[in-house]
């Protein structure tokens, strides 16, 4: 039965990043991604949210422990990320640095790690006029709040 609620928390971090792939000729990279194929590369503050559904804790009204989804995100996402260059991160070694893949990225680098809930969605926010989205495979939800705090 899907989950008709969710919560969603939103994190940033600062990073450059080049639009370029050694797939195709120079040209034709210029001309797919202008500006952002500079070979200097560019800045972005990012905004990431990240979605989790469940079922509400019916002592608690949660869907997941907050603090340790943020402690979650910190550790595999914003250190990850803040203040780098996205092209020299080893997972994106052979994928472009687009909106689109780090948005993929983020999804499965969290995806398994929900501590309660299940991830439904991330978007990032690369600048004022752009907003991607990935929807990944759903997982089961890993048990609810209540069942974490029984097992503590
Ligand atoms: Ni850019």
């Amino acid at each position: 039965m899907p989950y008709t609620s969710s919560i969603t928390r939103t994190y940033t971090f600062c990073a450059a990043h080049r639009l370029h792939t050694d797939q195709l000729p120079d040209d034709l990279n210029q001309k797919i991604f202008g500006k952002c194929n500079n070979p200097n590369g560019h800045g972005h503050n990012y905004t990431v949210l990240v979605t989790v559904q469940g079922e509400l804790d019916p002592r608690t009204g949660l869907i997941t422990d907050v603090d340790a989804l943020d402690r979650l995100v910190k550790e595999n996402i914003v250190n990850r990320f803040d203040h780098q260059h996205l092209n020299f991160d080893p997972a994106f070694a052979t994928v472009t640095t687009t909106g689109e893949n780090l948005a993929r990225l983020i999804w499965d680098l969290l995806v398994d790690r929900i501590p309660s809930g299940r991830l439904e969605k991330i978007g990032v926010i690369e600048t004022r006029d752009n907003f991607f989205e990935y929807i990944g495979v759903p997982k089961e939800a890993s048990g609810s709040v209540s069942n974490r705090i029984k097992e503590n």
